[in-house]
């Protein structure tokens, strides 16, 4: 993988919400792929953010593509309101779906939707084999999902290879986006096992020049 192809998306999860519209624009001028929202209802998660009325809000701030990753349950119930909300990419998680999560990824693209399933740093990526024909986007969670600013889960690096391996061998072009403790250290060891999407939370929010953390993610 070339290092061109690498996505940097950072979390705004880690921004200051108090003013997130600036914090989108800074994050645009700063050389950021897309924006990695973060919604999580405190039910599947144990935290709760924000829902599609700050997805929308955000949508006015930036045209970057807007990747939105629900750490909710049931998210059939509210894929075509993210949709409308401006929602450039909706990643559903294979825990909260199961032996649904074909049909909502089905319904995300029927919104014109880029599609996708994460897994979590426990689940087998072989129980996703037959779903990432048809997801645009394969999301790996390499922290157990809830917090930001928590330490990369090296096992996870078998993971992203497998999804990696999965997609090679039928010629798929599905990005593989890997999520958590993303920093300048961890950064290669994830892209060495295939992932060119990269979300990055407090590495870029902790960091005194963000222009400078995002380019150093990407070609570091
Ligand atoms: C965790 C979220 C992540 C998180 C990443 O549940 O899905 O996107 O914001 O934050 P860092 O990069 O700080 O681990
Ligand atoms: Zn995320």
């Amino acid at each position: 993988m070339k290092n061109e192809n690498i996505k940097i998306a950072p979390s705004i999860l880690s921004a200051d919400f108090s003013k997130m519209g600036s914090e989108v624009e800074s994050l645009e001028l700063s050389g950021a792929d897309m924006i990695h929202c973060d919604v999580m209802d405190g039910v599947f998660v144990p935290n709760i953010t924000f829902g599609i009325k700050m997805v929308a809000d955000i949508r006015k701030h930036t045209t970057l593509p807007l990747d939105c990753h629900l750490m909710i349950v049931n998210p059939e119930k509210y894929v075509e309101k993210f949709a409308e909300a401006g929602a450039d990419y909706i990643t559903v998680h294979y825990e909260a779906c199961k032996e649904n999560t074909l049909a909502v990824l089905n319904l995300i693209k029927k919104q014109k939707v880029k599609c996708g399933v994460v897994i979590n740093p426990d689940t087998d990526p072989r129980v996703i084999k037959d779903l990432i024909p048809h997801c645009d986007i394969v999301l790996i969670m390499s922290v157990f999902p809830g917090f930001g600013g928590q330490s990369f889960i090296e096992s996870t690096l078998n993971s992203i290879s497998c999804v990696k391996k999965i997609v090679d061998e039928n010629n798929l072009d599905t990005l593989i986006e890997v999520d958590g403790g993303i920093n300048e250290a961890t950064v290669k060891f994830a892209k060495e096992a295939g992932a060119n999407v990269v979300v990055a939370g407090n590495a870029v929010f902790k960091a005194k020049d963000r222009k400078d953390i995002i380019a150093r993610l990407r070609t570091l």
